[in-house]
């Protein structure tokens, strides 16, 4: 069979609307967002998206008429319509690695994997039922009630994100996530644990993740210590792309899930690396998740390019990071149960698309993926939020919004939310701090004085996306909203969304330090912190 490819050049430099692009950028970083409101009393309805019961409001962006047609054009020229069909259909998106990335085939109802993916379903689906009814016996025929993960980045990051999202929702046993390889992370899940009650998932679709492994020796150490080096296997489950390596180490093969090639570690959550979450919410409500990826799934690829929500939320991302050069990007969830979204949104966001090298193996001029990061809504209102209000960065944010609010504190997150976006968006200039000084009683040399301190410039850029109810399904929709929209953002940089060789480097020289031997180039610095830190213990 021929071999299919991703034929996806780096054509970013080319079109014409790029330099348009950015003249536009220059313009328009002349304008204040303000002005664009008093012009246009339209431009909510104009730029804004609704979608199944989301909506996403992108006025307060620094985008005119002209900007999205430009925009819509580089979305022609690169073709993004053929990629997110060659996404969809396994094509080998994954150009360095020549391989798919398939991780709507987890959630898809039929398709080429339909049958893999039942099978590694009906697996996690076997072993998660025994746990949940509490018929899975350890060594010492006692039930096990505490399940504790291992692993890291993508084989940690998803279901711990889940998990706290519907932590109203976990009844099942106790499960704990360590990722950490600093000896506290394990040693303080293991503080309630026994080992007769315990079980450990091994996470890694490499099993060759040196924290993880480090970290599986020690369970399995404490396992033996309580039980006898015989019993440990009854405890142990891998998921992995790789069960000989899981077996190798004690695991049973039975106990294996399996973890698909095509499944990136990053888009993995809707994979058996779920089995600590399905644990705590239940298979039902992890179905739910998935059915909830799928709609997205459905309408990334069926709607028009200009009311696809994915499309148009990369597009935006992309003008603010690439067009106007913008480095940051703060994700700030106005709810509590989405506080940590965007630790998962770094890793989704920076290791798909924190790359120079395009398809062609050129060096992009663009600039690449923003620096993600954020924090709970209201809470960093008391924190970072002064840094948007008067500090000298243009910062982009993206307020994410539950639309349900069943009582009058929920309320008040949710207008925290608007009061925010829009003070950013406005702005107090100097006359109206004077005029409120004057107005508070103070003397007009006072306020004078305090009057530039007080002025807040505006001008932030925003994104408010307001989503329906926070349940499993609409979790689902969620995280395939951000993964899809970091694909458009790559597919237009022309760059691989789905490697990570900076990360394999970083592990490169972390276990040339483990073996002992400092590398005869390493540099002074390096020398000279590995001599103070002396001898382990
Ligand atoms: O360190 C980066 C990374 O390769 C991620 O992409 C991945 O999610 C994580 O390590 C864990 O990898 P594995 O599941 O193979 O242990």
């Amino acid at each position: 069979m021929e071999e299919k490819k991703a034929e996806h050049m780096n054509l970013l430099m080319q079109t014409s609307a790029w330099p348009a692009l950015r003249s536009k950028a220059i313009q328009l970083s002349r304008v204040h967002l303000r002005n664009f409101f008093e012009q246009d009393s339209e431009r909510f309805a104009r730029f804004s998206l609704a979608h199944d019961g989301w909506l996403m409001d992108y006025s307060k962006q620094r985008i005119d008429d002209e900007t999205l047609s430009l925009l819509m054009e580089l979305v022609h020229a690169l073709d993004l319509p053929r990629g997110i069909r060659a996404l969809a259909a396994g094509d080998q998106v994954n150009f360095t690695e020549r391989r798919a990335a398939l991780h709507m085939a987890l959630r898809a109802r039929d398709g080429a994997h339909a049958e893999l993916v039942r099978d590694c379903l009906g697996a996690l689906e076997h072993w998660v039922s025994l746990i949940r009814r509490r018929e899975l016996l350890g060594a010492t025929g006692q039930t096990i009630t505490h399940v504790i993960n291992l692993g890291i980045g993508g084989s940690d990051l998803g279901p711990r994100l889940a998990m706290e999202t519907l932590e109203p929702q976990c009844d099942g046993p106790v499960v704990k996530l360590v990722a950490n390889l600093d000896p506290v992370a394990l040693d303080m899940a293991l503080r309630d644990c026994k080992p007769a009650h315990t079980a450990f998932v091994l996470s890694s679709k490499s099993f060759t993740t040196q924290e993880t492994l480090a970290n599986a020796k020690v369970a399995m150490k404490w396992l033996a210590d309580g039980l006898g080096s015989a019993g440990v296997g009854q405890h142990l489950f891998a998921v992995t792309n790789r069960p000989a390596a899981a077996q190798e180490l004690g695991v049973p093969a039975e106990r294996c899930l399996f973890l698909p090639e095509w499944v990136g570690g990053r888009y993995s959550v809707w994979s058996s690396i779920a089995l600590p979450l399905a644990c705590a919410i239940g298979m039902p409500a992890f179905r739910e998740m998935l059915d909830g990826a799928r709609s997205m799934d459905e309408h990334f690829t069926q709607a028009p390019m200009s009311s696809n929500l994915p499309v148009m939320m990369g597009l935006i991302d992309f003008w603010n990071a690439s067009g106007m050069g913008l480095e940051t990007l703060a994700v700030l969830p106005y709810s509590h149960l989405l506080r940590n979204l965007p630790t998962y949104l770094q890793q989704l966001e920076m290791e798909s698309n924190g790359k120079r090298c395009t398809s062609t193996g050129e060096l992009s001029r663009a600039p690449s993926a923003p620096v993600v990061w954020g924090g709970s809504g209201i809470v960093g209102q008391h924190a970072y939020h002064q840094q948007f209000y008067q500090g000298t960065r243009m910062m982009p944010m993206h307020f994410i919004v539950p639309r349900h609010a069943p009582d009058e504190r929920s309320r008040m997150v949710q207008l925290n939310a608007l009061a925010q976006s829009a003070a950013l968006m406005r702005g107090k200039t100097r006359d109206e701090a004077l005029d409120e000084l004057r107005r508070s009683g103070l003397s007009e040399q006072e306020a004078t004085r305090l009057s530039p301190h007080v002025a807040c410039p505006g001008n932030q850029p925003s994104t408010t996306l307001l989503m329906p109810l926070l349940n499993p399904r609409t979790l689902g929709q969620l995280l395939a909203l951000y993964e899809h929209k970091v694909f458009v953002q790559g597919w237009l940089l022309g760059i691989n969304s789905f490697d990570q060789y900076g990360v394999e480097y970083g592990k490169q020289m972390a276990r040339a330090l483990a073996s002992g031997n400092l590398p005869a180039d390493a540099d002074a610095s390096t020398r000279g912190l590995h001599a103070a830190l002396g001898k382990p213990g």
